[in-house]
């Protein structure tokens, strides 16, 4: 700010502080000029009204003055006169730093604190469950819902179902570093479109339901997906391959989305949280999510 403006703004400043002042006592009415009190009256009425013009109250003229002493000594200790900085040297930025210094301490005091306990241990402290709740729903509701219960591609995380295990351990490595699942097109394996309905029928059976293709032929096909699936279809957490056998679908149980699976292959993402969130914070989540199921 050039030096003109800041003079022109302090200028400004104390022409209306002081035009209060002269404006008060220009205004005062002397004691003398009261007749007596009640009697002296501005001379209009209406409806049989009429106005007084009695002196202000001592007490009321005085915060009038005291109004304006503390909004010039406010001024000497805050910035307000143009550029001058004011005695205390405040400004919104630094007051503002202070407040994310103490915030800091506080809360990395608690998560260092929180980063002593084992994820066990913190699932089963309530306050800290609560922390991690709030972390989840600022970081993960958007994909798995805030009650942590997932829609179509999105795991549900309160059940005992896992697709990469549910100890401590394996939720952890899952926030840090992400997972893809990677389902290729299954397609051309299976033999066309009739070999998919077939298989497709023989997953159904696992978990005890029919489907319109056959499911013997089926089952002979499903050697391919045994790689990944496991020979008896119950699935493999190292790749992230589900347990087919269950009535728990990422996807959904009917035919046509087993065979879009086959089809088109499935790929769901789970973003890696170590760029994002500091380590103690996915320690918190990952105690907030173990809790879910336990
Ligand atoms: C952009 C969407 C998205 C966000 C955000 C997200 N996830 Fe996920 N998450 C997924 C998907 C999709 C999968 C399944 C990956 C797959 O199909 O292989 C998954 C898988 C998981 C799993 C593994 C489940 C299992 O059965 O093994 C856990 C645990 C998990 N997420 C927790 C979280 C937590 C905690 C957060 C927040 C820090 C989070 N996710 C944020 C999409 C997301
Ligand atoms: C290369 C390993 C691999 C092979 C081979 C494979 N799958 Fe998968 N499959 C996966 C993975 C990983 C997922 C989970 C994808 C995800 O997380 O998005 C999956 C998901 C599925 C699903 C969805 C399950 C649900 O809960 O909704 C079905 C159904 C399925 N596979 C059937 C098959 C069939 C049938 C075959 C054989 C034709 C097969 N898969 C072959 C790895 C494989």
């Amino acid at each position: 700010m050039s030096t003109f403006w800041s003079v022109w703004i302090i200028a400004i400043t104390l022409f209306n502080i002081f035009g209060c002042l002269w404006l008060l006592w220009w205004t005062r009415k002397k004691p003398e000029d009261v007749i007596e009190e009640g009697e002296n009256t501005l001379g209009h009425e209406f409806d049989g009204i009429e106005e007084y013009n009695n002196p202000l109250p001592k007490w009321w003229l005085n915060l009038f003055y005291f109004t304006i002493a503390f909004s010039l000594i406010y001024l000497l200790l805050f910035p307000g006169y143009g550029s001058y900085p004011g005695v205390f040297g405040w400004t919104s930025a630094n007051q503002w730093e202070r407040e994310v210094e103490t915030a800091d301490n506080t809360y990395n005091r608690i998560f260092r604190d929180y980063a002593k306990s084992s994820i066990e241990e913190l699932a089963n402290n309530p306050e800290a469950v609560k922390v991690g709740q709030r972390l989840y729903g600022n970081n993960c509701s958007v994909c798995h819902g805030s009650d942590a219960k997932g829609s179509k591609g999105f795991p549900n995380l309160t059940d005992n179902d896992w697709l990469y295990g549910g100890t401590p351990e394996a939720i952890k490595t899952t926030l840090i570093k992400g997972r893809n699942g990677n389902m290729p097109p299954m397609i051309a394996a299976v033999g066309g479109e009739q070999g998919a309905k077939d298989v497709a029928a023989y997953v159904l059976s696992l978990s005890g339901q029919t489907g319109s293709g056959d499911a013997e032929a089926g089952k002979a096909k499903f050697m391919v997906c045994a790689a990944c699936h496991g020979m008896d279809g119950k699935g493999n957490q190292a790749m992230g391959a589900p347990n087919l056998t269950d009535n728990i679908w990422l996807y959904g149980n009917s035919e046509e989305a087993i065979i879009e699976a086959i089809a088109k292959g499935r790929r769901g993402q789970m973003p890696a949280f170590e760029e994002t969130l500091s380590p103690e914070k996915i320690h918190v989540i990952s105690a907030y999510v173990y809790s879910l199921s336990q």
